[in-house]
């Protein structure tokens, strides 16, 4: 897959300074803190997210940095006719900032250029990034029970495209 150009913007009074870049392995712990406090008890291992990014053909991996920090990732796989956003995340202490729609944003060029439909699965008792999805073109076409094993939760699935 083509990188992305790393985007940088300076944002509100604080003039804090956004840059959205590739994920590296360098980012694995960053990425791991994000997922306890985001996705508890259904969170990916380490083990599973380095073998995300060695598949570099079909893999798009994003992190999102504030002020030097990494405090959100998003992920996109893309297969042959399809692509499938496989996770977004931004710490709490970051949300309503305009970061979560930036990666998903991101990810959507990507999509754009590769495939022509992008599906995903999102936890059905998690609205907010529902509205996010549903604001970027996404619509509901199922429901999958239980399909977080271990906390139980369903998944709604949807698709763009
Ligand atoms: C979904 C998530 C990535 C959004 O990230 P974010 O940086 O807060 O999102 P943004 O600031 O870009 O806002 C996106 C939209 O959500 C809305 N939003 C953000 N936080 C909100 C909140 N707490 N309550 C209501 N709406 C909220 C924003 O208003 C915005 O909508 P708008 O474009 O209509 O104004 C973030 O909430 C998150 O990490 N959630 C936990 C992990 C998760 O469930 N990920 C989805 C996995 S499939």
């Amino acid at each position: 897959m083509t990188l992305p150009r790393p985007v940088e913007s300076e944002r509100g009074d604080e003039q804090e300074r956004l840059l959205l870049r590739p994920m590296t392995i360098a980012d694995l712990p960053a990425a791991m803190t994000i997922e306890e406090e985001l996705f508890a008890p259904d969170t990916w291992t380490e083990a599973m997210l380095r073998d995300e990014l060695r598949r570099t053909e079909s893999r798009y991996y994003l992190v999102a940095q504030v002020n030097g920090v990494v405090v959100g990732y998003a992920g996109l796989v893309a297969y042959r006719d399809e692509g499938h956003v496989a996770t977004l995340g931004v710490r709490n202490a970051f949300q309503s900032k305009g970061i979560g729609a930036g990666l998903l944003d991101a990810l959507l060029v990507e999509a754009d250029r590769r495939v022509p439909r992008v599906l995903l699965e999102v936890r059905a008792d998690r609205p907010v990034p529902q509205r996010l999805y549903r604001s970027r073109g996404f619509t509901d076409i199922g429901r999958r029970p239980n399909y977080y094993p271990l906390s139980g939760t369903d998944a709604v699935v949807m698709a763009r495209g």
